[in-house]
């Protein structure tokens, strides 16, 4: 009985050192790639807490969670979607859009992500001092949602004219909350310079946000074969090489685990251990 215990207990105190603990590089099923990383410890530590992978992959902002729908890793961007939003098919309560400073200088949205500020007031400051931020992009006019969109006709048919709006960038939505803007609703699309000629129902609702990516000797690290880290303390860059090796630079011949294969393995193993403590014990 007591060696039966024993047995058991060492099983057990196995289990967790089986799971190794390297960095994830899929969210579901979108690679996760420096200088992004969903693990602590793992991508750049700028970028770090960024993403949330719970369900789906998301961008934590004290506005709230988005919902990354895209990254492009070639071009720097990513496309991110805030389910709370209007678009043309949906009027939701509106809410501001808000980044960390530090999000703002890394990952700001990109010039042709272009906000749509609709129903405002007559006394809205973009419609009077701060006129000169709206623009029409790419030949389209406010009236174009207001008659194309289902969700947006609302605006028309409850007030019987049709109310201001802007088109304009990031920066006024930053600026200023929806309250000093005194519109009630807003909603955001990107990409906008492939629009010309596309109606409002086909617009690609969301934000593009483009990315910097701090120059730490990542290069050096990943042609090792390791995956780009650092030390949560210090913040200083590792090179992650396999659960046992980090080196600063990049990882000696040999020393290197690939995550992917790692978690199979360690899952494989996890299974096997867990077989084998079923059929002990029905065996007992
Ligand atoms: C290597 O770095 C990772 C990420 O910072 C950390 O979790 C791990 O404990 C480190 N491993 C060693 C052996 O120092
Ligand atoms: C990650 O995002 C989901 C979805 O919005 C949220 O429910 C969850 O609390 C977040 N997790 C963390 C650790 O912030
Ligand atoms: C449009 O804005 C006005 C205030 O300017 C507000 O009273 C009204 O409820 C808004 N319309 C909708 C459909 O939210
Ligand atoms: C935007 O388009 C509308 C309608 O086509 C036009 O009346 C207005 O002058 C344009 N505004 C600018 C700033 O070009």
């Amino acid at each position: 009985m007591t060696k039966k215990f024993h047995h058991l207990t060492l099983l057990l105190l196995l289990l967790p050192t089986l799971s190794l603990s390297l960095c994830r590089n899929f969210c579901g099923n979108m690679g996760i790639k420096y200088p992004f990383g969903i693990d602590d410890g793992c991508g750049a530590p700028q970028f770090s807490k960024m993403l949330n992978c719970s369900t789906d992959l998301f961008f934590q902002t004290p506005s709230g969670n988005y919902k990354v729908q895209s990254i492009d890793y070639d071009k720097k961007s990513l496309i991110i979607y805030d389910p709370a939003m209007s678009t043309c098919s949906i009027l939701q309560p509106h809410h501001d859009f808000v980044m960390t400073e530090i999000q703002y200088a890394l990952i700001p949205p990109s010039p042709d992500t272009v906000f749509a500020l609709l129903n405002c007031s007559i006394d809205s400051p973009v419609l009077n001092h701060y006129k000169s931020l709206c623009f029409n992009f790419s030949g389209h006019s406010c009236d174009e949602l207001y008659g194309a969109c289902t969700a947006f006709r609302l605006f028309h048919l409850l007030s019987n004219t049709t109310p201001p709006c802007c088109f304009t960038g990031y920066n006024t939505v930053k600026y200023m909350t929806m309250d000093i803007l005194d519109c009630s609703h807003y909603t955001s699309m990107y990409n906008v310079d492939a629009l010309k000629g596309v109606g409002p129902l086909d617009w690609l609702y969301g934000m593009k946000l483009s990315y910097s990516v701090p120059d730490t000797g990542c290069d050096q690290c990943s042609k090792s074969g390791g995956t780009c880290g650092f030390d949560v303390e210090t913040k200083g860059m590792l090179c992650i090489c396999s659960t046992t090796v980090n080196s600063t630079r990049e990882c000696a011949a040999g020393s290197v685990t690939a995550t992917g294969e790692a978690h199979m393995l360690s899952t494989l193993l996890q299974t096997l251990v867990l077989l084998f403590v079923a059929t002990y014990c029905m065996i007992l």
